[in-house]
């Protein structure tokens, strides 16, 4: 077997790993990152579109906002839509400086991906990690199956951004990994369309058929999302009937149509909640959705995986400086606050704007809920701060 040595092992190039690997590169830390998929395939996955002010400040402070800031869309607000109604949450107002930006995680992927090419540094597709041992003592190290067959990877640190289907956090024994979760009974139909964005802003909408999102990747790209029943497949969505209930659940007096064009994407997404603790075993470290998971209402999952590498290379910085644990042994609650601040925020959301298909109590009290968050400048207040920059809270 080929055998190797660095510094910092990676797993999973998704926007956490590739950060924390570019991080830690600006502080002369050695790291391998590992792939399983193809680079064509990280680069094509079309997913978080929502980028909170701190995130974007972090991205560009790691020498990655170039592009971002050059040709990513700043909003000042979101709109909710009930009962034939837009609500108009003015986020400069309620949270005044900080603005969110609409830029495809797939294109913060891009430019991350083309900065390590770039800079030379260790990034290895089509490279599945199928072995982490060690993990307590001082030279842990990973096997990862690639075409060249095994490799054995030794080294100082291993961290798991390998998402929600990795191999990393279940190499927590489970007599110290406890895992919290929730399934929601609906998933999203998500697509992305040749159509120019129908209004300027994100619209979240709840109708009695089911949730709506309207969000955007470009001045020609519209993307949309629409709450579908758990076990609904693709087939049962042709594009008339995909058009036909967006407009239904988005229409207002007002603006009754949405722009159309051939969709040149879809996907369904379950949703979940997930919680996994502690976030670090040994000379483990988790960090992004390998840790935890929020259903997308929040817009908060690509935001979280990045507060997560904030944290973990500060620590890592301080370790391999000046040989100082203090922050590493921090890592794992420092994490959980914000963790379950997100999980607080996105499962406030989700509940209020799916419409629940059995329970009718439910849905008087979410109602409730929802229209005071857009009447109450109390309620929108605190809305609009967790929805801008949940992770500088
Ligand atoms: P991932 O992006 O999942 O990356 C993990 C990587 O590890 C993958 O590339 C995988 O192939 C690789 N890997 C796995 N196992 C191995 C292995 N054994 N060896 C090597 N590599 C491995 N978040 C937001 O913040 N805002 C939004 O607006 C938003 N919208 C979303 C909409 C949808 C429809 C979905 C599905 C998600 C959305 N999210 C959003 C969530 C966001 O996409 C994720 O939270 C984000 O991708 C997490 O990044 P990550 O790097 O932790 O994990
Ligand atoms: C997106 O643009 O993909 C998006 C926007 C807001 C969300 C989730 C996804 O809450």
């Amino acid at each position: 077997m080929k055998e190797l040595r660095t510094q910092v092992v990676i797993i999973g190039a998704g926007p956490a790993g590739l950060l924390l690997g570019q991080l830690l590169l600006r502080e002369g830390i050695e790291s391998i990152v590992l792939e399983r998929r193809s680079r064509e395939y990280v680069e094509k996955r079309t997913r978080a579109g929502v980028i909170e002010f701190g995130t974007a400040n972090l991205i560009e402070g790691a020498g990655a906002g170039e592009r971002m800031r050059r040709e990513g869309l700043v909003h000042h607000g979101v709109e909710f839509r009930l009962e034939r109604r837009a609500y108009r949450l003015a986020l400069n107002e309620l949270a005044p400086g900080k603005p969110i930006t609409v830029y495809g995680q797939q294109e913060v992927v891009k430019d991350l991906i083309a900065l390590r090419v770039t800079s030379g540094a260790a990034l290895y597709f089509e490279s599945e990690v199928k072995v982490l041992d060690d993990l307590t003592s001082d030279t842990p190290y990973v096997e990862v199956e690639s075409s060249e067959g095994l490799t054995r990877i030794t080294c100082d640190y291993v961290v798991g951004c390998d998402g929600s289907f990795g191999v990393a956090n279940r190499s927590i024994p489970s007599s110290i990994r406890r895992l919290y979760e929730r399934t929601y009974p609906f998933s999203w139909l998500g697509i992305l369309a040749e159509a120019p964005p129908t209004t300027e802003e994100i619209i979240y909408c709840r109708h009695e058929s089911g949730f709506a999102l309207f969000s955007m990747r470009s001045p020609t790209l519209s993307r949309l999302y629409l709450g579908v029943r758990p076990d609904d497949t693709l087939d049962q969505w042709p594009d008339e009937r995909i058009w036909e209930e967006l407009n239904l659940r988005l229409a207002t007096d007002e603006l009754p149509k949405i722009n159309q064009g051939p969709i040149v994407e879809r996907g369904i997404t379950a949703m979940r909640s997930i919680v996994i603790e502690p976030m670090r075993y040994g000379r483990l470290f988790l960090a992004g959705d390998a840790a935890h998971i929020v259903p997308p209402t929040g817009a908060k999952g690509m935001n979280l995986a990045l507060g997560d590498v904030r944290v973990l290379s500060r620590a890592l910085l301080a370790k391999f400086q000046k040989n100082d644990d203090a922050l590493l042994d921090a890592y794992s609650d420092t994490c959980l606050e914000r963790v379950w601040r997100a999980e607080e925020f996105s499962n406030y959301m989700t509940q209020m704007l799916h419409p629940n298909y059995v329970d009718d109590f439910e849905n008087g009290v979410q109602m409730a809920r929802l229209r005071q968050a857009v009447t109450s400048r109390e309620a929108s207040t605190v809305l609009a701060r967790n929805y801008v920059d949940l992770n500088s809270l």
